[in-house]
Protein backbone atom coordinates (compact mmCIF):
# COMPACT_ATOMS: atom_id res chain seq x y z
CA UNK A 1 0.00 0.00 0.00
CA UNK A 2 1.24 3.34 -1.08
CA UNK A 3 1.51 6.43 1.77
CA UNK A 4 -1.93 8.13 1.43
CA UNK A 5 -0.35 11.35 0.10
CA UNK A 6 1.41 9.97 -3.36
CA UNK A 7 -1.75 8.20 -4.18
CA UNK A 8 -3.71 9.61 -7.16
CA UNK A 9 -7.07 11.13 -5.74
CA UNK A 10 -10.07 9.07 -7.24
CA UNK A 11 -13.56 11.48 -6.30
CA UNK A 12 -16.65 9.93 -6.17
CA UNK A 13 -19.41 12.40 -7.10
CA UNK A 14 -22.41 9.98 -6.27
CA UNK A 15 -23.46 6.70 -4.45
CA UNK A 16 -21.25 4.15 -5.12
CA UNK A 17 -21.67 0.22 -4.44
CA UNK A 18 -19.70 -0.78 -1.45
CA UNK A 19 -17.83 -3.51 -3.85
CA UNK A 20 -16.42 -0.63 -6.11
CA UNK A 21 -15.04 1.13 -3.39
CA UNK A 22 -13.19 -2.05 -1.95
CA UNK A 23 -11.68 -2.37 -5.41
CA UNK A 24 -10.12 1.55 -5.18
CA UNK A 25 -9.46 1.50 -1.68
CA UNK A 26 -5.69 0.08 -1.39
CA UNK A 27 -4.63 2.13 -3.94
CA UNK A 28 -5.83 5.17 -4.09
CA UNK A 29 -6.83 8.27 -2.07
CA UNK A 30 -10.81 7.95 -2.33
CA UNK A 31 -12.50 10.86 -1.12
CA UNK A 32 -16.21 12.24 -1.58
CA UNK A 33 -17.97 15.13 -3.11
CA UNK A 34 -21.96 16.15 -3.86
CA UNK A 35 -21.60 15.88 -7.29
CA UNK A 36 -24.58 18.21 -6.98
CA UNK A 37 -23.25 20.75 -5.14
CA UNK A 38 -21.35 22.39 -8.23
CA UNK A 39 -18.85 25.15 -6.13
CA UNK A 40 -17.67 22.03 -4.04
CA UNK A 41 -17.44 19.70 -7.18
CA UNK A 42 -15.70 22.43 -8.55
CA UNK A 43 -13.18 22.84 -5.46
CA UNK A 44 -12.40 19.21 -5.40
CA UNK A 45 -11.41 18.50 -8.85
CA UNK A 46 -8.52 20.73 -7.96
CA UNK A 47 -7.04 17.33 -7.05
CA UNK A 48 -8.38 14.50 -8.61
CA UNK A 49 -6.62 12.44 -10.98
CA UNK A 50 -10.21 10.60 -11.54
CA UNK A 51 -13.79 11.04 -10.79
CA UNK A 52 -17.05 8.51 -10.83
CA UNK A 53 -20.48 9.78 -11.22
CA UNK A 54 -24.04 8.59 -12.02
CA UNK A 55 -26.29 10.62 -13.68
CA UNK A 56 -26.86 13.58 -11.90
CA UNK A 57 -23.16 15.29 -11.85
CA UNK A 58 -22.71 17.09 -14.60
CA UNK A 59 -18.90 16.59 -16.04
CA UNK A 60 -18.79 19.58 -18.75
CA UNK A 61 -16.21 21.94 -20.12
CA UNK A 62 -15.67 23.94 -16.98
CA UNK A 63 -15.65 20.77 -14.84
CA UNK A 64 -12.96 19.29 -16.90
CA UNK A 65 -11.14 22.81 -16.17
CA UNK A 66 -11.39 22.44 -13.31
CA UNK A 67 -9.22 19.09 -12.69
CA UNK A 68 -6.09 19.89 -14.20
CA UNK A 69 -4.91 16.25 -13.07
CA UNK A 70 -7.89 13.97 -14.01
CA UNK A 71 -6.51 11.34 -16.36
CA UNK A 72 -10.51 9.65 -15.65
CA UNK A 73 -14.26 10.59 -15.80
CA UNK A 74 -16.07 7.23 -14.93
CA UNK A 75 -19.72 7.36 -15.61
CA UNK A 76 -21.15 4.25 -13.49
CA UNK A 77 -23.78 3.41 -15.85
CA UNK A 78 -24.94 3.88 -19.18
CA UNK A 79 -26.09 7.00 -20.58
CA UNK A 80 -23.17 9.67 -20.91
CA UNK A 81 -25.18 12.53 -21.91
CA UNK A 82 -24.06 13.99 -18.21
CA UNK A 83 -20.18 14.01 -19.45
CA UNK A 84 -19.00 16.34 -22.25
CA UNK A 85 -17.20 13.76 -24.23
CA UNK A 86 -15.30 16.23 -26.63
CA UNK A 87 -14.34 18.68 -23.68
CA UNK A 88 -12.29 15.62 -22.27
CA UNK A 89 -11.27 14.31 -25.16
CA UNK A 90 -9.37 17.60 -26.09
CA UNK A 91 -7.72 17.46 -22.67
CA UNK A 92 -6.65 13.66 -23.37
CA UNK A 93 -9.05 12.72 -20.62
CA UNK A 94 -10.13 9.50 -21.19
CA UNK A 95 -14.44 8.67 -20.69
CA UNK A 96 -15.32 5.45 -19.41
CA UNK A 97 -18.65 4.10 -18.87
CA UNK A 98 -20.33 0.81 -18.07
CA UNK A 99 -22.83 -0.10 -21.18
CA UNK A 100 -23.84 -3.31 -20.22
CA UNK A 101 -24.06 -3.00 -15.91
CA UNK A 102 -27.66 -2.02 -15.51
CA UNK A 103 -29.56 -2.85 -18.91
CA UNK A 104 -31.41 -5.65 -17.50
CA UNK A 105 -32.81 -3.13 -14.41
CA UNK A 106 -33.66 -0.73 -16.79
CA UNK A 107 -35.73 -3.05 -19.28
CA UNK A 108 -37.39 -4.91 -16.16
CA UNK A 109 -37.93 -1.30 -15.05
CA UNK A 110 -39.83 -0.34 -18.32
CA UNK A 111 -42.25 -3.39 -18.03
CA UNK A 112 -43.21 -2.85 -14.57
CA UNK A 113 -44.27 0.99 -15.79
CA UNK A 114 -46.37 -0.43 -18.70
CA UNK A 115 -47.79 -3.28 -16.00
CA UNK A 116 -48.55 -0.30 -13.70
CA UNK A 117 -50.04 1.97 -16.22
CA UNK A 118 -52.41 -0.49 -17.90
CA UNK A 119 -53.65 -1.97 -14.55
CA UNK A 120 -53.64 1.06 -12.19
CA UNK A 121 -51.57 0.01 -9.96
CA UNK A 122 -49.93 3.00 -7.95
CA UNK A 123 -53.15 4.90 -7.66
CA UNK A 124 -55.16 1.64 -6.77
CA UNK A 125 -52.57 1.28 -4.02
CA UNK A 126 -52.89 4.90 -3.03
CA UNK A 127 -56.67 4.99 -3.01
CA UNK A 128 -57.07 2.01 -0.81
CA UNK A 129 -54.82 2.63 1.98
CA UNK A 130 -56.79 6.39 1.73
CA UNK A 131 -59.73 3.90 3.05
CA UNK A 132 -61.03 4.15 -0.44
CA UNK A 133 -62.02 0.86 -1.97
CA UNK A 134 -63.06 1.63 -5.67
CA UNK A 135 -62.72 -1.94 -7.94
CA UNK A 136 -64.61 -0.20 -11.06
CA UNK A 137 -63.12 2.79 -11.35
CA UNK A 138 -59.45 1.23 -11.72
CA UNK A 139 -60.25 -1.25 -14.08
CA UNK A 140 -57.25 -1.93 -16.25
CA UNK A 141 -56.70 -3.41 -20.06
CA UNK A 142 -54.91 -6.53 -21.11
CA UNK A 143 -51.26 -6.36 -22.49
CA UNK A 144 -51.84 -10.04 -24.94
CA UNK A 145 -52.63 -8.91 -28.40
CA UNK A 146 -51.62 -5.41 -28.19
CA UNK A 147 -49.19 -3.61 -30.56
CA UNK A 148 -45.99 -2.55 -28.44
CA UNK A 149 -43.85 0.09 -30.20
CA UNK A 150 -40.15 0.64 -29.47
CA UNK A 151 -38.67 3.34 -29.77
CA UNK A 152 -35.20 2.37 -30.13
CA UNK A 153 -34.53 -1.12 -30.70
CA UNK A 154 -30.55 -1.02 -28.77
CA UNK A 155 -29.56 -2.76 -26.01
CA UNK A 156 -32.39 -2.27 -23.79
CA UNK A 157 -34.83 -1.68 -26.19
CA UNK A 158 -33.85 -5.24 -27.17
CA UNK A 159 -34.53 -6.91 -23.91
CA UNK A 160 -37.39 -4.67 -23.26
CA UNK A 161 -38.86 -6.26 -26.17
CA UNK A 162 -37.39 -10.24 -25.25
CA UNK A 163 -39.65 -9.30 -22.21
CA UNK A 164 -42.71 -8.31 -24.06
CA UNK A 165 -43.33 -11.11 -26.78
CA UNK A 166 -43.52 -13.45 -23.63
CA UNK A 167 -46.73 -11.20 -23.06
CA UNK A 168 -48.28 -12.29 -26.62
CA UNK A 169 -47.87 -8.60 -27.76
CA UNK A 170 -47.01 -8.08 -31.41
CA UNK A 171 -43.96 -5.53 -31.34
CA UNK A 172 -43.02 -3.00 -33.87
CA UNK A 173 -39.99 -0.97 -33.51
CA UNK A 174 -38.50 2.42 -34.97
CA UNK A 175 -34.96 2.79 -34.93
CA UNK A 176 -33.32 3.73 -38.32
CA UNK A 177 -29.44 2.07 -37.36
CA UNK A 178 -30.88 -1.39 -37.21
CA UNK A 179 -30.97 -3.85 -40.16
CA UNK A 180 -34.50 -5.41 -40.54
CA UNK A 181 -33.14 -8.44 -40.67
CA UNK A 182 -31.85 -8.52 -37.16
CA UNK A 183 -35.35 -6.81 -35.80
CA UNK A 184 -37.19 -9.94 -37.74
CA UNK A 185 -34.63 -12.28 -35.56
CA UNK A 186 -35.94 -10.75 -32.53
CA UNK A 187 -39.44 -10.86 -34.01
CA UNK A 188 -39.84 -6.82 -34.33
CA UNK A 189 -41.03 -5.08 -37.25
CA UNK A 190 -38.99 -2.38 -37.91
CA UNK A 191 -41.59 0.84 -38.93
CA UNK A 192 -41.45 4.43 -39.63
CA UNK A 193 -41.91 6.54 -36.42
CA UNK A 194 -45.14 8.13 -37.63
CA UNK A 195 -46.52 4.24 -38.11
CA UNK A 196 -45.42 3.32 -34.98
CA UNK A 197 -47.16 6.45 -33.13
CA UNK A 198 -50.68 5.21 -35.40
CA UNK A 199 -50.63 1.33 -34.76
CA UNK A 200 -49.10 1.47 -31.33
CA UNK A 201 -51.45 0.35 -28.08
CA UNK A 202 -48.32 1.02 -25.41
CA UNK A 203 -44.94 2.91 -26.31
CA UNK A 204 -41.74 2.82 -24.62
CA UNK A 205 -38.70 5.14 -25.47
CA UNK A 206 -34.88 3.46 -25.31
CA UNK A 207 -33.09 6.71 -26.85
CA UNK A 208 -29.89 7.82 -26.11
CA UNK A 209 -30.64 12.04 -25.50
CA UNK A 210 -28.75 13.76 -28.37
CA UNK A 211 -29.50 16.59 -30.08
CA UNK A 212 -31.62 14.61 -32.52
CA UNK A 213 -33.70 12.69 -29.87
CA UNK A 214 -34.64 15.16 -27.49
CA UNK A 215 -38.20 16.34 -28.34
CA UNK A 216 -38.38 13.63 -30.58
CA UNK A 217 -42.02 13.01 -29.32
CA UNK A 218 -43.58 16.53 -28.89
CA UNK A 219 -47.00 17.82 -29.76
CA UNK A 220 -46.56 17.03 -33.65
CA UNK A 221 -46.39 12.91 -33.18
CA UNK A 222 -49.12 12.75 -30.33
CA UNK A 223 -51.76 14.41 -31.91
CA UNK A 224 -50.85 10.89 -34.72
CA UNK A 225 -51.50 8.58 -31.49
CA UNK A 226 -53.87 5.62 -31.81
CA UNK A 227 -56.26 7.18 -28.79
CA UNK A 228 -55.89 6.19 -25.75
CA UNK A 229 -52.03 4.72 -26.57
CA UNK A 230 -49.87 4.57 -22.83
CA UNK A 231 -46.59 5.92 -23.05
CA UNK A 232 -43.34 4.93 -21.23
CA UNK A 233 -39.97 6.33 -21.01
CA UNK A 234 -37.58 5.17 -18.89
CA UNK A 235 -34.98 6.13 -21.36
CA UNK A 236 -34.01 10.33 -20.61
CA UNK A 237 -36.15 13.38 -19.87
CA UNK A 238 -36.67 15.80 -22.44
CA UNK A 239 -36.93 12.69 -25.35
CA UNK A 240 -40.80 13.29 -24.75
CA UNK A 241 -42.24 16.83 -24.02
CA UNK A 242 -43.48 16.80 -20.95
CA UNK A 243 -45.45 19.76 -21.17
CA UNK A 244 -47.36 17.94 -24.58
CA UNK A 245 -47.47 14.89 -22.77
CA UNK A 246 -49.53 16.57 -20.26
CA UNK A 247 -51.93 18.42 -22.58
CA UNK A 248 -52.10 15.14 -24.50
CA UNK A 249 -53.86 13.12 -21.33
CA UNK A 250 -55.29 16.30 -19.82
CA UNK A 251 -57.29 15.67 -23.53
CA UNK A 252 -57.62 12.27 -23.52
CA UNK A 253 -56.05 11.05 -26.53
CA UNK A 254 -53.05 9.50 -23.92
CA UNK A 255 -54.69 6.98 -22.06
CA UNK A 256 -51.50 7.14 -19.62
CA UNK A 257 -47.91 7.22 -18.74
CA UNK A 258 -45.21 5.25 -16.97
CA UNK A 259 -42.54 7.80 -16.38
CA UNK A 260 -38.73 7.26 -14.73
CA UNK A 261 -36.98 10.06 -15.91
CA UNK A 262 -37.38 14.04 -16.37
CA UNK A 263 -36.03 16.98 -18.36
CA UNK A 264 -34.39 18.68 -15.37
CA UNK A 265 -33.32 16.27 -11.99
CA UNK A 266 -33.89 16.07 -9.70
CA UNK A 267 -37.36 16.43 -10.49
CA UNK A 268 -40.50 17.45 -8.06
CA UNK A 269 -42.72 19.07 -9.91
CA UNK A 270 -43.84 18.34 -13.22
CA UNK A 271 -47.27 19.18 -15.07
CA UNK A 272 -47.86 14.87 -15.82
CA UNK A 273 -47.61 14.39 -11.25
CA UNK A 274 -51.18 15.90 -11.41
CA UNK A 275 -52.66 12.86 -13.21
CA UNK A 276 -53.91 9.52 -11.85
CA UNK A 277 -52.86 7.43 -14.84
CA UNK A 278 -49.64 8.59 -14.60
CA UNK A 279 -46.96 6.34 -12.46
CA UNK A 280 -43.84 8.39 -11.51
CA UNK A 281 -40.91 6.84 -10.60
CA UNK A 282 -37.93 9.55 -9.69
CA UNK A 283 -34.91 7.69 -12.02
CA UNK A 284 -35.12 3.81 -10.61
CA UNK A 285 -34.20 1.90 -13.73
CA UNK A 286 -30.88 1.27 -12.93
CA UNK A 287 -31.58 1.47 -8.76
CA UNK A 288 -31.38 -2.29 -8.02
CA UNK A 289 -28.52 -4.02 -5.88
CA UNK A 290 -27.39 -6.13 -8.89
CA UNK A 291 -26.99 -2.89 -11.66
CA UNK A 292 -25.22 -0.98 -9.00
CA UNK A 293 -22.73 -3.82 -8.06
CA UNK A 294 -22.40 -4.24 -11.41
CA UNK A 295 -21.70 -0.65 -12.27
CA UNK A 296 -19.67 0.24 -9.57
CA UNK A 297 -17.11 -2.73 -9.85
CA UNK A 298 -16.91 -2.08 -13.78
CA UNK A 299 -15.89 1.73 -13.34
CA UNK A 300 -13.76 0.87 -10.57
CA UNK A 301 -11.76 -1.44 -12.32
CA UNK A 302 -11.78 0.33 -15.15
CA UNK A 303 -10.54 3.65 -13.32
CA UNK A 304 -7.90 1.36 -11.87
CA UNK A 305 -6.56 0.31 -15.10
CA UNK A 306 -6.29 3.72 -16.15
CA UNK A 307 -4.46 5.41 -13.42
CA UNK A 308 -1.68 2.16 -13.38
CA UNK A 309 -1.50 2.90 -17.61
CA UNK A 310 -2.63 -0.10 -18.18
CA UNK A 311 -5.26 -1.34 -21.25
CA UNK A 312 -8.72 -0.48 -20.31
CA UNK A 313 -10.90 -3.13 -22.06
CA UNK A 314 -14.34 -2.34 -22.80
CA UNK A 315 -16.35 -2.95 -19.80
P1 LIG B 1 -28.21 1.87 -26.94
O1 LIG B 1 -27.21 2.84 -27.46
O2 LIG B 1 -27.81 0.44 -26.82
O3 LIG B 1 -29.54 1.91 -27.84
C1 LIG B 1 -30.10 3.09 -28.30
C2 LIG B 1 -30.78 2.80 -29.64
O4 LIG B 1 -31.39 4.03 -30.08
C3 LIG B 1 -29.81 2.36 -30.73
O5 LIG B 1 -30.25 1.14 -31.33
C4 LIG B 1 -29.84 3.49 -31.75
O6 LIG B 1 -29.72 3.03 -33.08
C5 LIG B 1 -31.19 4.10 -31.49
N1 LIG B 1 -31.27 5.50 -31.92
C6 LIG B 1 -30.32 6.47 -31.80
N2 LIG B 1 -30.78 7.63 -32.31
C7 LIG B 1 -32.02 7.37 -32.78
C8 LIG B 1 -33.00 8.16 -33.42
N3 LIG B 1 -32.79 9.46 -33.68
N4 LIG B 1 -34.19 7.59 -33.74
C9 LIG B 1 -34.43 6.29 -33.46
N5 LIG B 1 -33.53 5.46 -32.87
C10 LIG B 1 -32.34 6.01 -32.53
O7 LIG B 1 -28.68 2.46 -25.54
P2 LIG B 1 -29.31 1.65 -24.33
O8 LIG B 1 -28.24 1.08 -23.47
O9 LIG B 1 -30.36 0.74 -24.84
O10 LIG B 1 -29.97 2.84 -23.48
C11 LIG B 1 -31.17 3.46 -23.90
C12 LIG B 1 -31.48 4.65 -23.01
O11 LIG B 1 -31.76 4.21 -21.68
C13 LIG B 1 -30.34 5.68 -22.87
O12 LIG B 1 -30.89 6.97 -22.91
C14 LIG B 1 -29.79 5.41 -21.47
O13 LIG B 1 -29.16 6.53 -20.92
C15 LIG B 1 -31.09 5.08 -20.76
N6 LIG B 1 -30.96 4.38 -19.47
C16 LIG B 1 -31.81 4.76 -18.47
C17 LIG B 1 -31.74 4.10 -17.26
C18 LIG B 1 -32.62 4.53 -16.12
O14 LIG B 1 -32.16 4.47 -14.98
N7 LIG B 1 -33.85 4.92 -16.35
C19 LIG B 1 -30.83 3.07 -17.06
C20 LIG B 1 -29.98 2.69 -18.10
C21 LIG B 1 -30.06 3.38 -19.33
C1 LIG C 1 -27.84 5.17 -16.79
O1 LIG C 1 -27.77 5.84 -17.83
O2 LIG C 1 -26.99 4.32 -16.51
C2 LIG C 1 -28.98 5.38 -15.88
O3 LIG C 1 -29.69 6.52 -16.13
C3 LIG C 1 -28.78 5.08 -14.47
C4 LIG C 1 -28.01 6.04 -13.63
O4 LIG C 1 -27.88 7.19 -13.95
O5 LIG C 1 -27.49 5.61 -12.62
Amino acid sequence: MTLSADRPVVLIAEELAPAALEVLADDFDVRHVDGTDRPKLLAALADAHAIIVRSATKVDAEAIAAGPRLKVVARAGVGLDNVEVPAATARGVMVVNAPTSNIVSAAEQAVALLLAVARHTASASTALKNGEWKRSKYTGVEIVGKTVGVVGLGRIGVLFAQRMAAFGTRLIAYDPYIQPARAAALGVRLVGLDELLRESDFISIHLPKTPETVGLIGAKELAQVKPGVRIVNAARGGLIDEQALADAIEEGRVGGAGIDVYAKEPCTSSPLFKFDNVVATPHLGASTNEAQDKAGLAVAKSVKLALQGEFVPDA
